[in-house]
């Protein structure tokens, strides 16, 4: 652990400010900075008098506050800034924290969504539409990115995330901790990120919330870790630990992860924030006795901020006092927190954050409408075009478009949108009417009885089948259908794990209703995760997936469907066959019974195939491309060049994702029988080819050992560059 000030990398003015600043603080003060609350009172009303409310309030008087969250509101931020600022003793800032996840107003699509584009530079730049929006409003500090890889989609938070892939999840945080902290930190329109939930969260068991995570050290250093290690590369500020046990210690109590790995072995220089109350809930997890010991625990396994559980606040001073938290470790907190200010500028000037005009004008900005059109037309994935029903011409169909979620603004929103304003989507409806006015409209069915919330259960029509007849009218008088179907955008995000994955409640027996009368089906996909929908992947001839896709979402989805854009996303997660499957994904292990035998002694199951309904990297275009002249070539005692030329065999220009996966074939801890290790998106027009060139060196072919050392071992590899992780051209090289 490293003592007050002691960061020799830093310039040291800054180093001289914090320690200055440091040695006036009194204990409390500096317990103070650790400790972060929840606002839930009329801020710009009288000041509270009696409950929780006057007391959080008191203690900003005091200087006991060190950051608040879920206040935004340049009128709400600059009361409370100045309540912090000028009636304590040392006027220290306080930080704004909120989670701007997907935007603030203006909406991208959800991340899991803008992990199907792979596109970084897009990512990046959505990242950064969000901060300029949450930076207009008084925040400093965004919650987010959330970078927990997860393998199964019962687990509602896979919307928040990257996917299931290690490398690819890698490289979206890196691009998105870029897109929220700019070049320069200190700028008016950048944000301190905040790489979560550290560590494991998307393991909890069977996909329930907040479950029990249990998981070997391969899959922790090869899987879980590495996304928040590239966070902390590209100088995350903040990392937010995990309200899960870890193989049997709460992530929030952890020293080997917070303390050893991120600290230590990575060199984080920023702050540690709990999860809500995660810090508390170690009472519960039975690791702690009562929340004295709770404090006792997070402080010193380096949990620097506390939020909301008032542990620190309470009892870190008396737990100093009696030894049992060493002043070291409350400075080395302290200073961490400090550095963030100083390096947001917020001793300069507390309230650079809350200009009115930046307020007005910011605000569903045009220009933040386009990038996040732009955004949502590259999320989504064509899963399916058998039939080439798409692109739709806008002249000479006659288009029925069913289901209730194309006529509604608000569930393309998709989850965790705290900012945002409800029911301001353009709807699938509105999208395509300003393209034709060849569309007619009939519901089918309610997907929900009742209003919807982020805090509350999703009520699901089950029952009700009485707009069938209507829709089916349409659909036989219609030359085509596009059926909007899916999961309602508070049915994906925290404390939503389902242990279905099919069509809530009546849509599937919508679709086969209307399927009995047109074959001619488009289905729109909306939902926040993997999807096991076998039937229509069976007998709908086109499946376009749209997620939840923001403010732009039916502008998009148009957009798409009549060709104005083609199609260009890959799945970032696989598509299971069924629920049984999962946790299903594609850079497994090998079983040592991996192949069919004629009896029934091999891994597989009885009732169902081994193999996904859509796998990783899947997504169609309107055009096709052929894949040729695979080279490998083995330039250095670990570096490979590999080389593949791509052609749009098809009629029109297109994007591809070219995909390299490598597999180890011998290892010291065995390797997964394919792993993503590079990948380029571009356009070619028809005919036209493009040779590309992917080097493989020491970072792509080693792996961490069960000690966490990176190791590269000498032998043979198998490679597959391709369009998905199972189609392509395939090669292999030994170093
Ligand atoms: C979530 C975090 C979030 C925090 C603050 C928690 O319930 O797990 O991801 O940042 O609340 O809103």
């Amino acid at each position: 652990m490293t003592g007050a000030c002691s960061h020799p990398e830093l310039p040291n003015d800054l180093n001289s400010k914090i320690n200055d600043l440091m040695s006036q603080m009194t204990l409390e003060e500096k317990i103070g900075q650790m400790n972060l609350y929840n606002g839930f009172w009329d801020i710009t009303g009288p000041a509270p008098e009696e409950g929780d409310a006057a007391n959080k309030y008191q203690h900003l008087s005091q200087g006991y506050v060190g950051a608040m969250l879920n206040i935004h509101g340049v009128e709400n931020v600059r009361k409370l800034q100045e309540h912090a600022v000028n009636d304590s003793r040392l006027g220290i800032p306080m930080l704004f924290g909120y989670d701007v996840i997907h935007g603030y107003k203006t909406l991208a699509p959800i991340p899991l969504a803008e992990a199907a584009s792979w596109d970084l530079e897009a990512i990046q730049q959505s990242a950064r539409v969000a901060a300029i929006e949450a930076s207009a409003v008084g925040i400093n500090w965004t919650f987010a990115p959330m970078m927990d890889i997860s393998r199964d989609a019962r687990w509602g938070r896979v919307m928040e995330g990257g996917g299931e892939d290690p490398y690819l999840g890698s490289q979206i945080s890196a691009a998105r901790v870029k897109g929220f902290q700019g070049e320069d930190l200190s700028a008016v329109n950048t944000i301190a990120a905040c790489a979560k939930h550290f560590a494991g969260y998307g393991f909890a068991e069977a996909g329930r919330d907040y479950n029990t995570v249990d998981i070997g050290t391969s899959t922790l250093y090869n899987v879980v870790l590495p996304p928040f290690k590239a966070a902390v590369d590209h100088g995350v500020q903040t990392v937010m630990n995990s309200f899960n046990i870890l193989n049997g210690v709460p992530a929030t109590g952890d020293a080997f992860l917070q303390r050893e790995i991120l600290k230590q072995r990575w060199g984080f220089d920023g702050f540690v924030v709990s999860d809500w109350s995660s810090t508390r809930e170690m009472i519960a997890h039975g690791f702690a006795r009562d929340n004295a010991h709770v404090a006792e625990i997070a402080a010193n396994s380096g949990s620097d901020m506390d939020m909301e559980s008032y542990a620190y606040v309470n009892h870190l001073k008396v737990l100093v006092n009696s030894g049992k938290v060493d002043i070291a470790t409350i400075d080395d907190a302290v200073e961490r927190i400090l550095r963030v200010k100083f390096k947001l500028g917020l001793f300069e000037d507390p309230y650079k954050y809350c200009d009115p005009n930046r307020e007005k004008e910011l605000l569903y900005h045009e220009d933040h409408q386009k990038a996040v059109l732009d955004m949502a037309k590259m999320s989504m994935v064509l899963l399916k075009n058998e039939t080439k029903l798409l692109p739709l011409s806008k002249f000479q169909q006659k288009i029925a478009v069913i289901g209730a979620l194309a006529d509604d603004k608000n569930s393309p929103l998709g989850s965790w949108r705290l900012g945002s304003d409800d029911n301001t989507a353009v709807s699938v409806l509105e999208g395509l009417k300003s393209h034709t006015d060849q569309v007619t409209f009939a519901k089918g069915a309610d997907l929900v009885t009742d209003e919807t919330t982020f805090r509350h259960e999703v009520p699901i029509n089950e029952t009700d089948k009485s707009g069938f007849g209507e829709a089916v009218r349409l659909a036989g008088k219609s030359d085509v259908v596009v059926m909007v179907l899916g999961e309602h955008g508070f049915q994906s995000g925290e404390g939503r794990s389902r242990t279905r994955l099919d069509l809530p409640g009546v849509q599937q027996e919508l679709l086969e209703a209307v399927f009995e009368v047109n074959k001619n089906i488009i289905l729109v996909l909306m939902n926040g995760r993997p999807l096991a929908i076998p039937w229509a992947a069976e007998n709908i001839p086109t499946i376009l997936e749209s997620w939840h896709l923001g403010s732009q979402s039916g502008n998009a989805i148009a957009e798409v469907l009549f060709g104005a854009y083609n199609p260009s996303g890959k799945l970032p997660m696989t598509f299971p066959r069924s629920v049984g499957q999962v946790p299903i994904f594609y850079n497994h292990f090998s079983t040592g019974r991996p192949d069919a035998t004629e009896m029934v002694f091999w891994s597989h199951y009885n009732d169902e195939s081994n193999s996904p309904l859509y796998p990783f990297g899947h997504g169609l275009s309107y055009t096709t491309f052929d894949y040729s002249d695979l080279s490998v070539t083995v330039t250095g005692a670990s570096e490979v060049i590999v080389k593949v030329t791509v052609t749009n065999s098809g009629q029109v220009a297109g994007e591809e994702v070219t995909q390299v996966y490598i597999r180890d074939l011998v290892a010291s801890v065995v390797r997964p029988v394919k792993e993503l290790k590079g990948f380029q998106k571009f356009s070619l027009d028809p005919d036209q080819s493009r040779t590309l060139e992917f080097k493989l060196t020491e970072k792509e072919l080693g792996f961490y050992d069960n000690e966490g050392k990176f190791v590269v071992e000498s032998g043979k590899f198998e490679i597959l560059v391709g369009t998905s992780s199972v189609e392509g051209l395939s090669g292999e090289f030994e170093i």
